[in-house]
């Protein structure tokens, strides 16, 4: 399984919901960065389970284990690998799924790939626990990134319709980042925010679930970050978003939007500031032009999918039987992926922003 992202930072991700632990290994990293732990612990639990009424019953501590990578509090030039235990598995509520395949979800697919040898507990290696190692290496990185005075932050846009007030494309800055995410619920208006909760709340009561986005920028960002083509800052950014389960679409500045404006409206005039640096009246383009940073904030969004385990009933197949079945998804589940979703992307982002800083 590639289970491995970056070129310059490299990081593994291993274990699956229900084996012993879960961790990570992040090779590459500048050596001699003071690591916080406890500023790292602070930004796994924005992610971790069991915290709140729309969040799944799932309790685990996410408390991780430095065993490696780690000398007098700074990156020694050894991989750090971080180990993070599963205490809170209860196997038997996913017997049943090994032979009815949830819709929606990675059953079917790991199934014929992996020959019935995948472990489908939990979903396995496919599940959204795999995202706290994710989160570790992520607020790692982000604590190098803040060093260098690039700030990466998101926030919840939008669930199952109701929006939230969007970043300012052209002045987001790192204190207003900051302020979403100390909130429990991180949106810019608490007032939409509660009745994003409220639809969490009513679709958990019918046994079904609920979508939305993520909208993040990345502020400091110097100009000239990223490579050509293949390895663009959209390039780059788009493969560490797309390896959260449950992101179906990311988008960049203006994004789709795009499609619908002349060039006079998309493109952003360059001007220059005060202090002699060039930046642009607008941010259509979302800091990235060429695939290389503009110097402007990055801002992109990612749509998540209505979380797939529900208890409403829904047409499947049972694979032992080779028939068509019925499947109410019992056990432990998010009815809404996108509140603990916000420190994911913040860190799948500050993964990959460290790699491609890292290779300038
Ligand atoms: C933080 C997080 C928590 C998740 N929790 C659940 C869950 O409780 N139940 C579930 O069915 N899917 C959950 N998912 C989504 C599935 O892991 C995902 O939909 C599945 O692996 C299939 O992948 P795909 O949606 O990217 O195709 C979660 C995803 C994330 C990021």
């Amino acid at each position: 399984m590639a289970s491995d992202f970056g070129k310059k930072v490299k990081i593994t991700i291993f274990g699956q919901s229900h084996s012993e632990a879960i961790g990570v290994v992040i090779d590459g990293l500048p050596v001699g960065e003071e690591i916080d732990l406890d500023a790292v612990q602070k930004f796994m639990e924005r992610r971790a389970p069991g915290r709140n009424a729309y969040s799944t019953s799932r309790k685990e501590a996410d408390l991780p284990r430095v065993v490696s990578g780690l000398f007098e509090g700074k990156t020694c030039g050894a991989p750090i690998c971080a180990i993070i235990e599963n205490t809170n598995t209860r196997s038997k509520d996913y017997d049943k799924l090994k032979d009815l395949p949830r819709p929606g979800h990675a059953d079917f697919t790991a199934w014929v790939k992996y020959g019935g040898y995948n472990d489908h507990r939990g979903g396995g290696h496919f599940s959204g626990r795999l995202t706290a190692p994710l989160c570790f290496a992520g607020a790692v990185c982000k604590q190098i990134l803040e060093r260098k005075g690039i700030h990466v932050g998101a926030h919840i846009l939008s669930i199952k319709g109701v929006k939230d007030i969007p970043f300012d494309a052209v002045e987001i800055n790192a204190e207003t980042l900051k302020a979403v995410a100390e909130k429990a619920f991180p949106v810019q208006n608490d007032v939409a925010g509660e009745e994003m909760q409220a639809a969490i709340t009513a679709a958990k009561g019918k046994g079904d679930s609920v979508g939305g986005i993520v909208e993040c920028a990345i502020t400091g960002l110097p100009v000239g970050v990223g490579e050509p083509m293949f390895d663009g800052l959209e390039s780059v950014l788009a493969q560490a978003i797309f390896a959260i389960p449950a992101v179906k679409g990311v988008e960049f500045g203006a994004g789709f939007a795009v499609a619908e404006l002349f060039g006079s409206e998309n493109n952003d005039d360059f001007i220059y500031n005060e202090d002699g640096t060039v930046k642009t009246k607008t941010n259509n383009h979302g800091g990235s032009l060429g695939g290389i940073s503009s110097g402007m904030p990055l801002v992109f969004r990612a749509a998540f999918k209505p979380t797939p385990s529900i208890s409403m009933e829904q047409d499947t197949i049972s694979i032992s039987k080779r028939e068509n079945d019925r499947l109410a998804v019992t056990g432990r589940h998010d009815p809404c992926i996108v509140p603990r979703a916000v420190p994911v992307v913040e860190a799948a982002a500050a993964v990959a922003i460290l790699d491609l800083l890292c290779r300038m």
